[in-house]
């Protein structure tokens, strides 16, 4: 399986800490939040990596992380997003690169306590289909928030005003090689981005999606707020862990 990292976007809600560079090269405690995914990848045994990028200061991604030296990689890849399209849209200019391998997505701005490793190996024996990832939250309106009934994933909806449950879609999502026709089949939604819940609702009416609730804590990292706990996170007890 290969790994995307979105990285793109122009994390308006950061201002002005993102005026003059991108998001995801911003601190979360001790190293730049991009370190992060890809050490959640590696640990997941995703070794061949594409990182897309967008924004301003792009070209810092590659003085930061080269080929990949500091992760015990051989090779990085890199793309570039014109403007924020969306999470869709950003995964859409890794498929020349994929060539129809299963892929897994880690949004940039996600940053996990314990390593997908069990999540990821379950999905290579999935063998097709797609795999999401649940947490329960306090806060559902702040992301995709799936009902689940008799075991399955039934809806993702996005941003509901009124959640239907306290599960959480985080930023971590695992394909297989239709995924890049799908994304071809979607339409702007009403912020004016193709969104990665409509991809994850063609799976689930297709009947291919699988689910796990994540095991320990999960953030993202593009508020004030998640970017401060994330440090706080981060701090006591370190991301990524066995
Ligand atoms: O954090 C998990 C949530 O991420 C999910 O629960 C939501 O379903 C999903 O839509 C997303 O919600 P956000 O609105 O918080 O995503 P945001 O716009 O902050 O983008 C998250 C990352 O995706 C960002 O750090 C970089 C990447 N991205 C985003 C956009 C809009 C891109 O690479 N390109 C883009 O155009």
């Amino acid at each position: 399986m290969k790994g995307v990292i979105l990285a793109g976007g122009l994390g308006t809600r950061l201002f002005p800490l993102t005026k003059i560079t991108n998001k995801h090269l911003l601190p979360v405690y001790d190293r730049p939040m991009i370190y992060y995914p890809i050490e959640a990848l590696v640990k997941a045994g995703i070794t061949d990596i594409m990182i897309v990028t967008g924004g301003r200061k792009s070209g810092d991604f590659l003085s930061l992380l080269g080929n990949g030296k500091d992760f015990g990689l051989k090779h990085l890849n890199y793309t570039y997003q014109e403007g924020e399209g969306g999470i869709a849209e950003a995964l859409g200019l890794a498929e020349h690169w994929a060539a129809g391998a299963p892929v897994c997505v880690i949004l940039g701005d996600n940053i996990i306590e314990k390593n997908i490793k069990r999540a990821a190996d379950d999905f290579r024996r999935q063998g097709q289909g797609a795999k999401i990832l649940l947490k329960e939250v306090p806060d559902p309106e702040r992301f995709g928030v799936a009902t689940v009934q008799n075991g399955k994933v039934v809806r993702i909806v996005e941003k509901p005003k009124n959640p239907q449950s306290n599960f959480a879609v985080i930023g971590i999502y695992m394909y297989d090689g239709r995924v890049w026709d799908i994304i071809k089949t979607l339409k702007p939604s009403e912020r004016g981005e193709l969104e990665i819940t409509d991809v994850n609702n063609w799976y689930i009416q297709d009947g291919s999606m699988t689910y796990e609730v994540l095991d320990g804590w999960w953030t993202d990292a593009g508020t004030f707020k998640s970017l401060h706990s994330a440090a706080s996170l981060v701090a006591a007890g370190g991301a990524n862990q066995d």
